[in-house]
């Protein structure tokens, strides 16, 4: 028993029989507490506690990759200023006007180098006299202030040479000052961009998008029409030809370096007028081919191009009109080294330039090449390079890989501009280089066809660049495993035919793209909705082969999905499952590969948001697949898909491949904290991405384990009449009596976890008349009868008839586990907690009415969490608590007495460690950088009382929770199916 005495005036000293609810940062609260002994007191509503101080804002530096070139790249075309170099430098890379003043000033500056100046956390820099860089590098590295203000880099310059170190990896630059700007990437990190190594190797991509980014969006002011709907695709082909001319006249495809820029420059005017004739002349001739050049009457400076044509220059050659400005870019454009472009890069950067809302954030969105070796290695590279292993030397062995590669068809049905299937394409070159090389075939041309890679995608201009960058990457293989030569002698004229399909992919019937292995017939993609497309005929060559499905589709949550997104689910859903629910869009690429699979064998893996394989998205996704006869045949359990953006949080997501049974091994491949990947083996994988067999969790209405039961709390459904904030009380003008019968605490899930402190009417039916006398009570219960009546709803309307109560009027009678719906993802324990019998639970709470306390024991565990981000799913990325997806499907082993009495004092020690820390809220106590050490051995204590009963130990890892619980709950629901809905008796 618990004696609680008021502060508050007019409150009573209240006797309670259970540990106070300990909701810290509310009212209630301890004063002094012993373990057996509980005396506490009401704290002063009143008074709000401070919510956790958050440290000053860092600056953020907002600009992006590409922005940051076009500044380094302005900077070094300017004449060298000594004194004003570090804090241009400092400038380009994004730092803020107000920063700058400051270093300037001195006044953040930390240096004692002679011209330096050190930016903490950042970079230490000087510029120096002539020749001397290499020392006043050296200086700067071992200069005490560099090290206590945490610089990242030194930089030296005399305006001649620069020279730069990153301290924290020890990588070093030396350039030209001229050149500097080529090692842009170097210095991202400055920044805020963590760069990967192909941008900082080959700062080309970042450059072109930069340059093109430009051009693209000039054009379109000086021609407003061919923004429009009607001509968008005119403008992403008339792109598509420009970049393919930059990187011609690179790569000596055009005879000629700098064939394309030099025309351009050379034969139209300087005031740009006659630009888009010299343009138009240009692309014209790539569509003629040279037995047709004299009837065509092409001015004889376009005559030196060769004919490319392949659908590239062919249809309309109208160029749009330049101004001085984009004929200006369109000259910057071409002077940039094209030849280095990496096709898989710039592709995924380029697409940005067409899209209005992606523009701002050019470069930000492209997706690393070992991210996209994460499908493509466990789906087919690793068997293919495991048989190169295995082929050692001999020859026939080799030959027949070789032949098997040829008839891989690689097809990516939401493709974007190709990254992954270039990827796929560089990866299987460099395969087959190394047969043809063990072979003794060095110089042999390569077997495997272009036409193999295919896509869809939806929009346009990725779609161009997609056909692009593949003929790019053939012909960048070519030059690397055959030679400058044979490449060029195999490049033009491009082949007509067309792979990437521009259209809807839920839409389309697949097969009409990858037709059936073993058909051999022409087909044209069918559009099963919409009106044909115009599409090229295309022809196979993989009779017999495979086809791997692989991509990364795009993931919208319900919510973001267009009413036609919406539509494309149902349809492909309808007759399937109960309901499409709120399945992710790319869900939709899962059903499409598994239908797809049973015309012809494939195996698919696509990168997807995690919600798939959480939640009820299971229930409803999984199955539908599993009924094609398709499995999960490897996956890679959930990761961040980070991309070139370190400043924005990459989406959390899996990696699900999936295929008709055999007899291999399934993968899983997991993360461990030093971000290396373990790969475990299995007979199965659970659709909840776990070694186990094929389980999908169903909502149950009474719990699987002897647990007790858990209800929502209750709806108010009164408009906020019932409701009302502590400091509303006076207003009421309730006796003492008064506010003890009428008066009640209630929580939500939000106030539970950050301390609020609402108050409810709370009138049982045997005190309504007593109620209706006192005016400011009978004032609320007609203002929620009004409420009521006025609903379209009619059960609300029913309810008007007793306007006194909430819709529900679930309270303990001694006390409620308090378990908040949505909660925090970052906290390594659900905030679950205990109120008194004055206190209640919205709907947004879920409540265990006078439960036995191991029961809290349960819901606080490890366990029980990993449990519900499994099988519950996330709101956003919050845990979303359900009762009847998350604690009636718990599994847990029959609890003895002297279990639940362990149990019980974990849990009460788990509250107590909880009130040593008042008035802490429920947030502050479970920051998970912050969690007081008492109470988080509380909770090692309680999970490890809850293994042993388990499993005899601690479980190693989250892996292993989950998979004994799948064990667990497949033993228990084949003995006592979800249809039981029998109520368990409580001990
Ligand atoms: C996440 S991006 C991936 C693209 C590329 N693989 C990459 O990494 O940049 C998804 C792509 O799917 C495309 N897409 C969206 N809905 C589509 C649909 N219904 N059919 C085909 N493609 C679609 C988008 O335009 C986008 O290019």
């Amino acid at each position: 028993m618990a004696i609680v005495e008021s502060r508050l005036p007019g409150w009573p000293t209240l006797s309670l029989h259970v540990l106070n609810p300990l909701r810290l940062g509310s009212a209630f609260a301890l004063d002094g507490i012993s373990y057996h002994n509980y005396s506490w007191k009401l704290h002063n509503d009143a008074e709000p506690f401070v919510a956790a101080a958050h440290g000053p804002a860092r600056a953020t530096i907002t600009m992006n990759a590409v922005e940051i070139e076009a500044a380094v790249s302005a900077l070094a075309l300017e004449p060298f200023d000594a004194a004003e170099f570090p804090f241009a430098f400092l400038a380009a890379f994004g730092n803020k006007e107000t920063t700058i003043k400051r270093l300037r000033k001195g006044e953040s500056n930390a240096s004692d180098v002679p011209g330096g100046v050190l930016q903490r956390n950042n970079i230490h820099l000087a510029v120096c006299e002539s020749g001397v860089v290499g020392e006043t590098l050296k200086a700067l590295r071992t200069n005490p202030k560099t090290v206590s203000a945490k610089a990242k880099f030194v930089l030296a310059t005399d305006g001649e040479t620069l020279e730069a170190e990153d301290l924290t990896s020890g990588e070093t630059i030396t350039s030209d000052y001229r050149d500097f700007a080529r090692h842009f990437g170097f210095f991202l990190p400055l920044a805020g961009i963590s760069t990967i190594k192909e941008i900082k190797d080959n700062p080309i991509d970042v450059r072109a998008t930069g340059r093109l980014n430009k051009l693209y969006i000039e054009l379109l002011k000086d021609n407003p029409e061919w923004a429009t709907e009607a001509r968008r695709h005119d403008m992403n082909h008339f792109m598509a030809r420009l970049i393919f001319c930059f990187f011609a006249e690179d790569t000596d495809i055009f005879n000629g370096a700098s064939l394309f820029t030099k025309t351009v420059e050379q034969m139209s005017a300087r005031d740009s007028s006659n630009t888009h004739e010299v343009v138009g002349a240009v692309f014209r001739a790539m569509n003629t081919k040279i037995a047709d050049r004299a009837a065509a009457k092409l001015p004889s400076w376009a005559d030196g191009f060769p004919y490319v044509n392949g659908g590239l220059f062919s249809g309309s050659t109208d160029v749009p009109r330049f101004s001085r400005m984009t004929r200006t870019y369109l000259l910057h454009a071409g002077g940039l080294s094209w030849r280095e472009i990496n096709p898989d890069i710039f592709g995924s950067m380029i697409q940005a330039v067409a899209e209005d809302e992606e523009r701002g954030a050019l470069g930000m969105h492209y997706t690393s090449v070992p991210n996209i070796l994460k499908v493509l290695n466990p789906l087919f590279l690793d068997d293919l390079r495991a048989q190169l292993q295995a082929a050692g030397g001999n020859a026939r062995v080799l030959l027949n890989l070789r032949k098997r590669m040829a008839r891989i068809r690689v097809f990516d049905p939401a493709c974007g501009s190709g990254n992954f299937l270039v990827i796929a394409y560089k990866q299987m070159r460099a395969i087959e280089a190394e047969i043809n090389r063990r072979r003794g075939e060095p110089g042999l041309s390569s077997e495997i066809p272009l036409t193999n890679f295919r896509g869809i995608e939806l929009r346009d201009f990725p779609a161009e660049i997609a056909r692009l960058a593949l003929v790019i990457a053939e012909f960048q293989c070519d030059v690397l495993y055959l030679g400058q030569m044979e490449a060029l002698a195999e490049f033009l004229p491009l082949d007509a035919m067309n792979w990437i399909t521009c259209g809807n992919a839920l839409e389309l019937d697949w097969l009409g793209v990858c037709p059936s292995t073993g058909s051999g017939v022409k087909l044209v993609s069918d559009d099963l909705f919409q009106t044909p497309l115009d599409q090229v005929e295309i022809d196979f060559e993989n009779e017999g082969g495979e086809t791997y499905i692989c991509g990364n589709p795009p993931y919208l949550g319900f919510t973001w999905q267009s009413a036609e997104q919406k539509a494309d689910i149902r349809t492909l859903l309808k007759g399937r499952t109960a309901s499409s629910g709120f399945l992710d869009y790319v869900a939709g690429w899962f059903i499409k590969a598994a239908d797809y699979g049973t015309r012809t064998n494939c195996v698919a893996a696509f990168v997807s948001t995690n919600s798939i394989c959480q939640g009820q998205s299971v229930s409803i996704l999984w199955p539908a697949v599993f009924e094609t006869g398709y499995d999960i045949r490897f996956a890679y359990t959930s990761f961040k898909w980070s991309n070139l953006a370190s400043n924005k949080a990459g989406v959390t997501v899996v990696i699900v491949g999936i295929g008709l049974p055999t007899s291999a091994p399934r993968r899983l491949y997991l993360h461990d904290e030093q971000n290396g990947v373990l790969v475990r083996e299995g007979a199965s994988i659970t659709p909840y991405l776990t070694l186990g067999p094929r389980i999908v969790v169903q909502k149950r209405d009474q719990p699987l384990s002897a647990l007790s039961v858990m209800e929502f709390g209750n709806k108010p459904s009164d408009g906020g009449h019932l409701l009302l904030q502590s400091e509303e009380l006076a207003s009421l003008g309730l006796d003492v009596a008064q506010r003890n019968r009428f008066i009640r605490r209630i929580y939500g899930s939000d106030d539970f976890i950050n301390g609020g402190s609402r108050l409810c009417v709370w009138i049982e039916d045997c005190h309504l008349e007593e109620a209706q006398f006192i005016d400011s009570l009978k004032a609320r219960i007609e203002a929620v009868r009004q409420v009521r009546l006025a609903s379209p709803d009619k059960g609300a309307n029913a309810l008007a008839k007793r306007a006194h109560q909430l819709k529900l009027m679930r309270i303990g009678t001694q006390s409620c586990i308090v378990v908040p719906s949505v909660s925090s993802e970052r906290r390594h324990y659900l905030p679950a907690g205990l109120v008194d019998h004055r206190t209640t639970l919205t709907n947004l709470a879920f409540g265990l009415y006078d439960a036995p306390l191991w029961n809290l024991a349960l819901i606080a565990s490890r366990i029980h969490l990993v449990w519900i981000a499994t099988v519950c799913g996330k709101l956003e990325s919050r845990y979303r608590y359900s009762n009847t997806l998350g604690w009636n499907t718990f599994p847990v082993p029959t609890l003895t007495d002297q279990n639940k009495a362990d149990l019980t004092r974990c849990a009460e020690d788990i509250l107590l460690a909880r009130e040593a820390h008042f008035p802490a809220t429920i947030a502050d106590l479970y920051d998970p950088e912050n969690m007081p050490e008492n109470l988080r051995h509380a909770h090692e204590r309680n999970d490890e009382v809850l293994e042993r009963i388990y499993i005899g130990r601690r479980f190693r890892n989250d892996t292993e929770r989950l998979e004994k619980l799948f064990e667990l709950y497949t033993k228990m629901t084949a003995a006592q199916p979800a249809s039981n809905r029998k109520r368990k008796t409580l001990a």
